[in-house]
C-alpha cells in the first residue's frame, strides 16, 4: 500500500478519539489533511466540536469544510490534538516542521491534554536525524545563527522558496540542520539550540506525544506511551 493510503488509514483511526464537545487541535501537512477531511465529514454528520489550527493552511481548509475554528486564547485548553510527523522513534520522540509549521504545532501540542501523532510507516525510525531538523529563527538573527550552527558542525541550510527566503506563518525563517552525526543527547541539543537568542523553536518534539498511530499497509498500528 502506498504512503498516501497509509496516511489516510492512520488519520481515519485517529478521528475515532474525537467526541462531541471537544476542543481539537488540527495539525498541518499531507497526513493531517486526511484527518481534517474526515473531521469535516463528521461535522457535516452532526459532530459538535471547536478546533484550533496549527497553520494558516490548516485554518483555511478547516473553515472550508465547515469546522468551527477558534483562537488558542478562546480555547484556553485543548482536549486532543492530532498531527503528523517527519520522523517518530520508539520513545515517541519526533522531528516535525518539514512543512514549516513547527512553532504553532509545538504551542498547540503543549496546550493539549492528549496528543496523537499519525504517520505512514516510512516515518518510523530507530533513531531520529536522517530527516534534517527544522529550526525557526527570527530574520534579524538568521545569518549569525547559521554561523554559530556551522561552528557546532550541524551543517545549517536556510530554507528557500525559489529565490526567496522561505517564511513561516509568523514571518520567521527556517534553517534545516543535520543532527545525524552529532553525539549530543537530544534533550541537551534542544536545550543548547533554544538557548541561542533568535532561535524561536526547534522541530524536536521530545515529550509531548501520548499516542502514535502508524498506517502499515491497510492496518492502523496503535502505540500507547
Ligand atoms: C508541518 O510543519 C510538519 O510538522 C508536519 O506535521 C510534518 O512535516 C509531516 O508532514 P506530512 O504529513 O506531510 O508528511
Amino acid at each position: 500500500m502506498s504512503a498516501v493510503n497509509e496516511k489516510k488509514v492512520a488519520a481515519l483511526e485517529a478521528v475515532k478519539y474525537i467526541k462531541d464537545g471537544m476542543v481539537v487541535g488540527l495539525g498541518t501537512g499531507s497526513t493531517a489533511f486526511f484527518m481534517i477531511e474526515a473531521i469535516g465529514e463528521m461535522v457535516r454528520n452532526g459532530l459538535k466540536i471547536k478546533a484550533v489550527a496549527t497553520s494558516d493552511e490548516t485554518e483555511k481548509l478547516a473553515k472550508k469544510l465547515g469546522i468551527s475554528v477558534i483562537t488558542l486564547a478562546e480555547a484556553k485548553r485543548l482536549d486532543v490534538t492530532i498531527d503528523g510527523a517527519d520522523e517518530v522513534d520508539g520513545q515517541f520522540q519526533l522531528i516535525k516542521g518539514g512543512g514549516g509549521a513547527l512553532l504553532r504545532e509545538k504551542i498547540v501540542a503543549h496546550n493539549s491534554d492528549f496528543n496523537i501523532i499519525i504517520a505512514d510507516s516510512s516515518k518510523q525510525v530507530s533513531r531520529l536525524g536522517k530527516f534534517k531538523l527544522p529550526i525557526e529563527t527570527i530574520p534579524f538573527s538568521t545569518q549569525l545563527i547559521i554561523k554559530e550552527l556551522e561552528e557546532m558542525n550541524l551543517h545549517p541550510v536556510q530554507r528557500m522558496l525559489g529565490a526567496d527566503d522561505y517564511k513561516t506563518d509568523e514571518n520567521n525563517d527556517i534553517v534545516d540542520i543535520d543532527i545525524w552525526k552529532t553525539d549530543i543527547k537530544l534533550t541537551d541539543l534542544e536545550h543548547q539550540l533554544k538557548s541561542i537568542p533568535g532561535i524561536v523553536e526547534t522541530g524536536l518534539f521530545l515529550t509531548s506525544t501520548d499516542l502514535v498511530i502508524i498506517g502499515k499497509g491497510a492496518q492502523a498500528i496503535i502505540e500507547k506511551k
